[in-house]
């Protein structure tokens, strides 16, 4: 190597990466850490440390959004400072602001070199060199195709080692158009990853020691693709095959949409065990006139349905969602009728959320926009109940036991965490065995977010 290959040696630069939102930003960050430590980046969790700061973004949410520029307030000052001793430091906006913002972004925060949208963050080295150049980019016009096509190359270059649990994205973009969410303007529409790109970086995560892969999509269940033997498959084919692999014992997937659960699926719950039964599955509203404004496509009445339907098949499963609450012209009848469906379903876990009008999305422009303590007063409500359920549903679980999947050394010494089929982090002593085992776990306690358990 020559002399001048070692000044340039990218070994020393390091990258700082924050995530918002949701797991498939979790997931995107991971795989541009992998596609930037090809081009001698390692990671540093000290943002005064970093010669690149990525901020991966969420648009979902007003504050999800407004988030990212205070948080540029602080990070400007960190890269004058660093300016002032002739370090470089360079901004990157990723993920769903960039991609609803692009250009704005560097016109309200003019230290931000970078803004690349979810589709694009194959091209980050690239467009590093340029920015490193003094350039100003924007980078959000790729087809979704172009990313699924070089995942293999940066999975290929050594998925780095992260636990025993890993997200796979399988499909990404939205074709639903709810008239709250920005999703299918972000993240463009549906596109499913090949059977075989799947299956290989499945078998990769299995070698590397993972033992549960969560399928990720903005809808997962509406990923459909050609499988080995000619046929179309969809979501739950994908499950059967990915049982297959070797060192793989717990399959996940989310979000899913109603809308999208198909009878393959359901037999998928029933006759899988890998499964796990949890099942994220939003409804957003308990009231039809509001499920129609918000262009959900279905009813109460059809969610509860295909609940019980599900519920044949894995007595088990344990039920997720999302809800907001407060959309346009949501009265209080409305309302209730969301109380009552979430009584009718019984949650274990439930996320909940006041309207957010975002710019661009036909709810933003409804009128009857519903006053902010209106919106407070109802959420407080239905997280309330929302946390009842949960409670009482960690507390069914005492005295059984269970399998927990040991994911990591606990915060106290002595203790090992592992995950319940229905995500509950199980503590227990560090003697139950090692990580990447599931060991049979008999509840005695319920703590404030997880569960104690003892060996079985
Ligand atoms: N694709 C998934 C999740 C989309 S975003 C789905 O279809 O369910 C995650 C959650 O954020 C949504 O389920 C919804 O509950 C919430 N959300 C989306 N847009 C919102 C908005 N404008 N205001 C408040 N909550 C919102
Ligand atoms: Fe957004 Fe609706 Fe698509 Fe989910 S299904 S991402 S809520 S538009
Ligand atoms: Fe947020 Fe984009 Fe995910 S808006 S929730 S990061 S798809």
């Amino acid at each position: 190597m020559s002399d001048e290959a070692v000044a340039a040696s990218p070994a020393a630069k390091k990258v700082f990466v924050r995530t918002y939102g949701c797991q498939m930003n979790v997931y995107d960050s991971q795989r541009m850490t992998d596609a930037l430590a090809a081009d001698g980046y390692s990671p540093t969790s000290e943002i005064g440390d970093a010669d690149l700061v990525l901020l991966n973004t969420c648009h979902i949410r007003e504050k999800a959004a407004e988030k990212v520029y205070s948080e540029l307030g602080r990070i400007r000052e960190i890269k004058a400072e660093r300016a002032a001793t002739g370090r470089e430091m360079l901004i990157g906006i990723a993920g769903c602001v960039a991609q609803a913002e692009g250009r704005e972004i560097i016109r309200r925060a003019p230290a931000v070199d970078l803004v690349i949208g979810p589709q694009t963050y194959h091209r980050l080295p690239e467009a590093l060199k340029r920015a490193r150049g003094g350039e100003k980019i924007v980078e959000t016009d790729y087809a979704l195709e172009d990313k699924f096509e070089h995942l293999p190359n940066t999975a290929r270059t050594e998925i780095i080692k992260r636990g025993v649990t890993a997200f796979l994205t399988v499909q990404e973009g939205c074709d639903k158009f709810c008239t709250f969410c920005v999703v299918p303007y972000t993240r463009g529409s549906e596109v499913s990853r090949p059977v075989a790109q799947i299956v290989a970086e499945a078998e990769r995560l299995a070698e590397a020691g993972v033992r549960e892969v969560t399928l990720l999509g903005q809808n997962v269940n509406a990923w459909h693709g050609e499988g080995p033997d000619g046929q179309e498959w969809g979501l739950g084919r994908l499950l059967f095959r990915l049982a297959e692999i070797p060192g793989l014992a717990r399959l996940r997937y989310t979000t899913s949409h109603p809308r999208d659960m198909d009878d393959a699926l359901i037999i998928a719950h029933r006759d899988l065990p890998a499964l796990m039964p949890y099942l994220h599955l939003p409804v957003q509203s308990g009231s039809d006139r509001i499920l129609k404004a918000m262009n959900r496509r279905h009813t109460a009445a059809d969610y509860v349905r295909l609940i019980d339907r599900i519920r044949a098949a894995r007595p088990d499963i344990a039920m997720s969602g999302d809800f907001i609450v407060g959309f346009p012209g949501e009265t209080d009848a409305d309302f209730e009728a969301t109380m009552q469906l979430v009584r009718d379903v019984r949650y274990a876990q439930a996320f909940s959320f006041k309207y957010s009008p975002r710019p661009g999305t036909p709810g933003a422009e409804m009128k009857a926009q519903i006053a902010e303590d209106v919106k407070d007063e109802r959420l407080q409500r239905l997280q309330a109940l929302l946390m009842e359920q949960q409670g009482s549903f960690a507390v069914s679980l005492v005295g059984r036991t269970i399998d927990a999947l040991i994911e990591k050394p606990g915060r106290q010494a002595g203790q090992i965490v592992g995950r319940s089929p229905w995500l509950q982090p199980v503590i227990l002593d560090e003697t139950a065995g090692k990580i990447g085992d599931i060991v049979k776990a008999r509840i005695i306690r319920v703590g404030k977010a997880s569960l104690f358990a003892q060996p079985a």
